[in-house]
């Protein structure tokens, strides 16, 4: 990663999660092991990739950090529950997440799927928030994420999966799944990102849809490969897991070397989408470098 994109990536992570932190304790907990819970998943390490992609999508119009904080926190929100119920026993049944037991080893079942419920209503809220974005703005922006996270999104790709689990997947169902269980809220977040931005150009908001689209796709190839090659320690979750739980993975339909052409692919997509447009998209370019060359 070029030393540029890791300070703008390690800038905006202590920044959402000063914001995420500030929030939460803004109110006294009625249940404070829940409020734990919530904390602990949210704050446990994480690349924080959505959020950076909300403040370097609205920083193209340049629009002022304060105004994007809360819709960055928002969709992390939504991502911390999406994880903390993807390691449920009934889910993916996995015990280490960034490196530390999952929520509900760390508390307990109940404890982590009321946490997880309780994370994609705070995070709504937080959307409702944003004093310096019209009322209006806030109510597309509801939609959006809502639109993403749930059963037309990234339920429907949770529950697609969880139904593939063992089963053979065409390559054009494996697509379908990605392209929901984690792509929707990739892309969910440059559009809350230029909403915040109020970039309001038809083709802008196009070209910067399609970037969402291709590096969101990858972002779940890379990951798969990632299962695959990487080890428990750097990737802070048990590595082999997809192959243990007979998931149907990019490798696993295809071989190591046709998924990292995949991701080669979407790559040059995302990029030639950011050409079209009229900003420095110079950062947006570097973060999908990033995502298909990470490690973890
Ligand atoms: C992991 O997401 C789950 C997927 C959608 C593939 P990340 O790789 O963004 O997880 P953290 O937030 O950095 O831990
Ligand atoms: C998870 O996909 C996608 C969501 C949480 C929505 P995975 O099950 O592959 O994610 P990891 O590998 O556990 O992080
Ligand atoms: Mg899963
Ligand atoms: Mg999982
Ligand atoms: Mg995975």
């Amino acid at each position: 990663m070029s030393e540029s994109l890791q300070t703008t990536l390690e800038s905006y992570r202590q920044r959402v999660d000063a914001f995420i932190l500030e929030r939460l304790d803004s109110v006294e907990p009625n249940a404070p092991v829940l409020r734990d819970a919530m904390r602990y998943s949210l704050l446990l390490g994480g690349k924080r990739i959505r959020p950076v992609l909300v403040y370097l999508t609205a920083e193209l119009n340049q629009a002022p950090t304060q105004q994007v904080d809360y819709a960055a926190a928002a969709i992390e929100a939504i991502h911390a529950y999406s994880l903390i119920h993807d390691d449920l026993p009934a889910m993916d049944d996995d015990q280490l997440r960034r490196g530390q037991p999952t929520c509900h080893i760390a508390f307990d079942e109940a404890t982590a799927i009321l946490a997880g419920d309780a994370l994609q209503s705070w995070a709504f809220s937080l959307l409702t928030q944003a004093e310096q974005i019209p009322a209006a703005t806030r109510l597309t922006m509801v939609q959006t994420l809502s639109q993403a996270a749930g059963y037309q999104g990234m339920c429907a790709g949770q529950s697609i999966d969880i139904m593939a689990t063992g089963q053979n997947q065409s390559i054009n169902e494996l697509e379908k799944m990605h392209r929901l269980k984690t792509g929707a809220l990739i892309r969910a977040a440059i559009q809350l990102g230029a909403q915040a931005g109020a970039i309001s150009d038809k083709s802008e908001l196009q070209a910067l849809d399609n970037y969402g689209a291709a590096i969101g796709l990858a972002f779940q190839v890379r990951d798969d490969i990632l299962d695959v090659i990487a080890d428990t320690e750097t990737l802070g979750k048990p590595q082999g897991s997809d192959i243990e739980h007979h998931k149907s993975t990019y490798p696993s339909l295809l071989g190591l070397t046709e998924a990292e052409h995949k991701c080669q692919n979407l790559r040059h997509q995302a990029l030639h989408e950011l050409d079209t447009l009229p900003y420095n998209t110079s950062k947006l370019a570097a973060l999908a470098d990033f995502i298909i060359q990470r490690n973890k």
